[in-house]
């Protein structure tokens, strides 16, 4: 595997590359991250190489978010991507990304306003602004992406469509810990007490979507079974939102129907956690 840290490098790599799947992450990397490289490698063959990037981004972070504290573990993340089948990883600084004059971003108006976009203003524009570049950069055929950043996801999918940019984009299933709880970099900003009531998220959305299979269709009945379930076993959370959405408009829904969406962000102490649920 090539660790490749500068853009002149980078370029070099690509004109000899092929077909290139990518995926871009910000590192801390955990099973989530290495199951969307696996899949890259499946989707790659033998033929085609599978990229990576590292890339803490500080333009998606907020002033007061965790962008300083935001985890950094460079040699374990290499080590994870060689295991999962990588065969490059682009790891600039910022400055190499950033020009401090630079003066163009992304502005997404519409997908953005919504879930965690609300309480993050200006973080969306700060991902398609970086996956732009990343995709300018890296030049991938493919990328894949995590459903667990739901928003995220369709925000990408509406970045390349709007701008024509020449990249199939794959969602893939959240990946778990054996209790439910969403692999996350941020799951290690939790206490012990919160890390044992932090599954109450998924159980939640599991009991929402069990009663659409039984038939309920109000958007606030399953909305306040959500609400229900967090109160009794995720005393320690402070709720952000829970909302009822469409998968591809995020608008909301005051009835479930097939290809609406259950998200949902819920602060724990210093974290804070998201997940969500397809109905089908
Ligand atoms: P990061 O949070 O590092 O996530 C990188 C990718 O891993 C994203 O596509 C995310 O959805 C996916 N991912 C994270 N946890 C996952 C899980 N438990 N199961 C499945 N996929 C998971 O998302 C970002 O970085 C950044 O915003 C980025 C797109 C790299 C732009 O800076």
């Amino acid at each position: 595997m090539t660790l490749i840290e500068t853009v002149s490098e980078l370029r070099a790599w690509r004109r000899s590359a092929g077909k290139v799947i990518f995926v871009p992450t910000m590192g801390a990397l955990h099973e989530g991250h290495a199951t969307l490289v696996k899949e890259a490698r499946q989707m790659a063959g033998s033929s085609a190489q599978v990229a990576a990037s590292i890339f803490v981004n500080p333009l998606q972070f907020g002033p007061n978010e965790d962008f300083d504290r935001y985890p950094r573990t460079l040699e374990a993340d290499l080590a994870l991507c060689e295991a999962s089948g990588a065969d490059m990883v682009f790891a600039p600084a910022v400055r190499e990304v950033y020009q401090a004059d630079r003066s163009i971003k992304i502005l997404e108006t519409s997908l953005s306003n919504v879930l965690c976009g609300a309480s993050r203003p200006g973080h969306f524009d700060g991902v398609c602004t970086v996956v732009a570049k990343l995709f300018n950069l890296v030049q991938p055929d493919e990328s894949v992406f995590g459903k667990k950043d739901y928003q995220q996801l369709a925000i990408i999918r509406r970045l390349v469509r709007d701008l024509d940019i020449p990249v199939i984009i794959h969602g893939i299933e959240t990946v778990r810990e054996v209790d439910g709880l969403a692999m996350s970099s941020r799951n290690r900003y939790l206490t012990p007490e919160e890390r044992a009531q932090a599954p109450a998220l998924r159980a939640a959305l599991v009991t929402a979507r069990d009663a659409w299979h039984s038939g309920v269709t109000c958007g606030n009945s399953l909305l306040a079974l959500i609400h229900d379930h967090l109160a009794t076993h995720a005393k320690l959370g402070r709720e952000d939102y829970v909302a009822l959405v469409d998968q591809q408009t995020l608008e909301s829904l005051a009835q479930a129907q097939p290809r609406s969406l259950i998200a949902l962000a819920v602060h724990f102490g210093k974290a804070r956690l998201i997940d969500n649920i397809e109905l089908e």
